[in-house]
């Protein structure tokens, strides 16, 4: 390696990479065997090219729905470049041009909601509602009402408190010890009400939510702080909770003076059709953190949105030295994540993105849906929007899971054909069984129908 390159020779970047990148989530004995790491060389629109100049079509917006307003778009980089050769960067104890004008957009988009605290992955704003539960508790109640809840399937984060938030014992495994006072409650997938003891044939939504009150009355409610949920599971397998939930868990919040922590890191910012995936359900969160599509991955951005009634909390006493959120990100001060949300909000309102978005989604589960009929191996089809789920089981009847290593032969096939999906993997022991799309909003028909089709020829080929 003598320092050059030629850009005409990817092989040589292909070289570094294997030698010197530690890939996420990726397993390296293979690149050391014979198959080469993939680079992703350019993006248009939907479509990718690797090292080898191959088009790929992706239909998980850069692998973890994020991409939501596609590739390769000139005005997100000129708004970035921009930002950065005026001011760059201060840390966030002063404020910025883009910072207080995008959380003035935000905040338009989200009522009820009225304070920005900026930081850089969805892990870290979530360990922001994690802090702020925590100094809260013990502010005004001597520490005691500090433990936070978190769902079965959900997943918050990969730092050690967002994995104690998480509902996904693989993810977890061989990363603990854990912090204390979390504490999990059931999920509430009805496509698998059958393995949770004494779930109803009716009202699965209310029952479930009411299995979250049970679980509060058994810890003590004066020792609850929160519940911080998905709106829509995504990695742990694209649940949308049932008719009846969101209203009773509201209520239960209310009831026992518990924040609602929503986590809109992949279903933020117009993936689910509205601009927040909670705005579906006509509840009102006290906390909310977003990252992934706020700018699309132009530039590393994440949000943790507060009500006024939280901020204050943290405003109250000024004779108290501790009393205000001692908390800081260096790269929360940082222009080029608010100036490219900015201009991702911008391309989302006025492409009409939010209308596109629940118009293929529904297009994209109607043609999954007919897919159905043809493969007994796809047992149930769920999503909101972009955002959309195949679960693959064995058997519809007993609804037995299909074995992990036969949905990633799926993906596999699927990426052979070019055509780039994703399933949940390493995260359920034993439920890792559900094909994952979160295509960028701008998908049409056709990109549907090519996608759908390499699933069509992979789940074929795979399971004849
Ligand atoms: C729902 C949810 N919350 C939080 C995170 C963590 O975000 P990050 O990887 O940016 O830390 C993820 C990541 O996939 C996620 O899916």
């Amino acid at each position: 390696m003598d320092g050059t390159f030629n850009e005409n020779d990817i092989s040589r970047v292909v070289e570094a990479d294997r030698a010197n990148v530690w890939h996420h989530l990726t397993q390296h004995q293979p690149f050391f065997t014979g198959a080469d790491p993939k680079i992703i060389v350019e993006g248009k629109g939907l479509r990718v090219w690797d090292q080898k100049g191959i088009e790929h079509i992706d239909a998980v917006s850069g692998g973890v729905w994020t991409v939501n307003v596609g590739y390769g778009r000139e005005t997100m980089g000129d708004a970035v470049r921009d930002a950065i050769v005026k001011m760059n960067f201060f840390g966030g104890t002063v404020g910025s041009i883009p910072g207080a004008l995008f959380a003035e957009k935000l905040i338009s988009k989200m009522p009820g909601m009225s304070r920005v605290y900026y930081a850089n992955s969805g892990s870290e704003a979530n360990e922001k509602a994690f802090k702020m539960v925590r100094q809260i508790a013990h502010a005004r109640y001597g520490g005691k009402k500090h433990k936070i809840l978190y769902r079965d399937r959900d997943y918050h984060g990969t730092t050690i408190a967002c994995l104690s938030a998480g509902g996904q014992d693989e993810r977890n495994a061989q990363y603990g010890p854990f912090t204390p006072g979390f504490i999990r409650v059931p999920h509430c997938l009805e496509y698998r009400k059958h393995e949770q003891d004494g779930a109803p044939e009716e009202n699965y939504g209310e029952w479930a939510a009411n299995q979250i009150e049970e679980i509060i009355l058994r810890e003590g409610p004066d020792t609850v702080g929160a519940l911080c949920l998905e709106p829509v599971t995504a990695g742990g397998g694209v649940i949308e909770a049932p008719e009846g939930y969101w209203p009773r868990v509201a209520e239960i919040c209310k009831k026992y003076d518990i924040l609602l922590h929503i986590d809109e890191v992949v279903c933020g910012v117009g993936r689910t059709g509205e601009w927040f995936g909670y705005q579906h359900y006509g509840i009102q969160p006290d906390m909310v953190s977003m990252a992934k599509g706020v700018a699309s991955g132009y530039a590393a951005i994440s949000c943790l949105v507060t009500t006024e009634e939280v901020f204050d909390l943290f405003k109250e006493d000024t004779s108290d030295h501790l009393s205000y959120f001692r908390d800081i990100s260096t790269f929360g001060g940082c222009t080029a994540g608010p100036a490219a949300a900015i201009e991702n909000m911008r391309i989302i309102e006025d492409e009409n993105l939010l209308q596109n978005t629940v118009d293929m989604g529904h297009y994209m589960v109607d043609q999954l849906k007919a897919l159905q009929d043809k493969h007994e191996i796809i047992g149930d089809v769920r999503g909101k929007g972009l955002f959309v789920g195949a679960e693959l089981v064995a058997d519809r009847g007993t609804r037995e899971p299909a074995a992990e290593a036969m949905v990633q032969a799926v993906v596999k096939d699927c990426m052979s054909q070019a055509v780039i999906i994703g399933a949940t993997n390493r995260s359920l022991p034993g439920k890792n069984n559900t094909l994952c799309f979160s295509p960028a909003l701008i998908a049409t028909k056709d990109d549907i129908d090519q996608i759908v089709g390499a699933v069509d020829g992979a789940l074929g080929r795979v399971f004849g």
